[in-house]
């Protein structure tokens, strides 16, 4: 018999989600199914998930005097969370927007009025790379603590200054590189026309095709290309441009699409073939029967509409009967969504998306995974996967999300090492 040595294994697990299944995107009723057992094991080798089961483990799986045991009664274990829409690396913050918004001047009024995305940019452009690095490294403390184990991570605050573009690709990189949480870098100079080509964006879609794109992916800074595609920021035709070239780049096409009026977004990301479409609140009809036919991920975003004191949701319903797979993320940012805490949001994907427990944690493990290419290696306990593993000190998925607001987080292990506990 061939023998495994376990290094961690969690025991009498109450209620062990595994989200075993096929390694892609869920859609309908398979977002329902979470593959739960109760009385659960998990066995550990290094930084993979050698054992899922109930009650004990196989015969052939060791464990010796340096394996740690961790006791899970009582308690829910799940997958590493994905955080897979970020804004992470920026400088400065937007407290004082707060009273405009008060006043009711509307997120995009502030933008064209010089602040919002490029109060921002101005505060990236003069921070520090080790500023910025501080800062984020911060967030994405935060972020683990709440049981997060992969993030996706734009630029977007420097636009037409690449210098400060590639500053925060390279902030993400280092922080990948030495953070246990891994980071996932997408580039999105396109997030605002910038003052200067105000009268002339076609012309920065341009720079951005031409001199952009080429060098983020001959560098390997991103693996993902984006665009906020909105009415008065980029245009249906100039989103189409900047992704099309991104992809003969062999960059990923992600897409900020309808996130307040339906401006064809989603219909564009089923045409280009987007791995995701995120935020969706005002997609239309055709979109969404568009995205639903080509596989297209929705993001979707609560805390953004709540913290834009919008009273529509993105119509989460409607996208799983239409057979869209749906993600669940922060979207953190300084402007529309300034929190690390994912599992808020997913309080808010019942409270005002009205979907299952069983949906959204679906929604934030294996398809989050799916929106970040990421299917095969994570999202689901099954063995050969890695070691992206959380403990929850809760009773059951039902009670993780009904109690909102706070930190439920017991132990996060990330490829098979303890990286968070709460007993400590
Ligand atoms: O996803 N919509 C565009 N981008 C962000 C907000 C960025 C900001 O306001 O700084 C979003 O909501
Ligand atoms: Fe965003």
């Amino acid at each position: 018999m061939q023998y495994k040595k376990a290094t961690i294994v969690i025991e009498n697990i109450s209620n062990l989600v595994t989200l075993k299944g096929p390694n892609r995107a869920r859609r309908s009723d398979e977002m329902s199914e979470v593959g739960l057992i109760k009385d659960g094991i998990v066995a550990v080798e290094d930084d993979k998930i050698i054992f899922v089961g109930q009650d004990h483990l196989p015969q052939n799986i060791r464990i010796t005097s340096e394996t740690i045991t961790i006791d899970a009664s009582n308690k829910l274990v799940t997958p590493g969370l994905i955080d897979s829409h970020t804004h992470l690396v920026y400088g400065g913050s937007r407290e004082h927007e707060i009273y405009n918004k008060l006043k009711g001047t509307k997120y995009l009024d502030i933008m064209q009025a010089g602040g919002g995305i490029y109060y921002t940019v101005e505060m990236t452009k003069k921070a520090s790379f080790k500023e910025l690095y501080k800062k984020a490294e911060r967030s994405l403390n935060r972020m683990m603590e709440f049981g997060v184990t992969t993030v996706e991570a734009k630029s977007g605050y420097g636009l037409d200054d690449f210098e400060t573009e590639l500053k925060q690709l390279k902030v993400i990189k280092e922080l990948n590189d030495n953070h246990p949480v891994d980071i996932v870098a997408t580039f999105l100079a396109a997030h605002a026309v910038p003052e200067r080509y105000k009268n002339n964006s076609d012309k920065f879609v341009e720079i951005i095709i031409n001199e952009m794109i080429s060098y983020v992916s001959e560098k390997g800074l991103a693996k993902f290309c984006d665009v906020f595609c909105e009415e008065g920021v980029f245009s249906v035709e100039q989103s189409r441009k900047i992704l099309t070239a991104a992809k003969d780049w062999g960059l990923i096409p992600k897409i900020h699409a309808d996130e307040l009026e339906p401006l064809g977004g989603a219909e564009l990301a089923a045409e280009i073939g987007c791995i995701s479409a995120d935020h969706l609140v005002g997609a239309s009809e055709k979109g969404l029967k568009m995205m639903a036919e080509k596989g297209v991920i929705a993001t979707l975003l609560p805390t953004t509409t709540f913290f834009l004191q919008s009273e529509k949701y993105a119509d989460a319903r409607k996208m799983i009967e239409y057979g869209i797979p749906v993600a669940l993320s922060t979207d953190y940012n300084p402007g529309s969504s300034p929190t690390e805490n994912l599992q808020l949001v997913m309080s808010f994907g019942v409270i005002k998306l009205k979907m299952s427990p069983q949906e959204i944690i679906s929604s934030v493990t294996i398809n989050a995974a799916a929106s970040l290419g990421l299917e095969n290696k994570i999202g689901s306990l099954e063995e050969g996967k890695n070691a992206d593993i959380v403990i929850f000190d809760v009773p059951n998925l039902e009670y993780l999300i009904y109690h909102f607001g706070v930190n439920h987080t017991d132990t996060v292990i990330k490829n098979g090492v303890v990286v968070y506990s709460n007993n400590q």
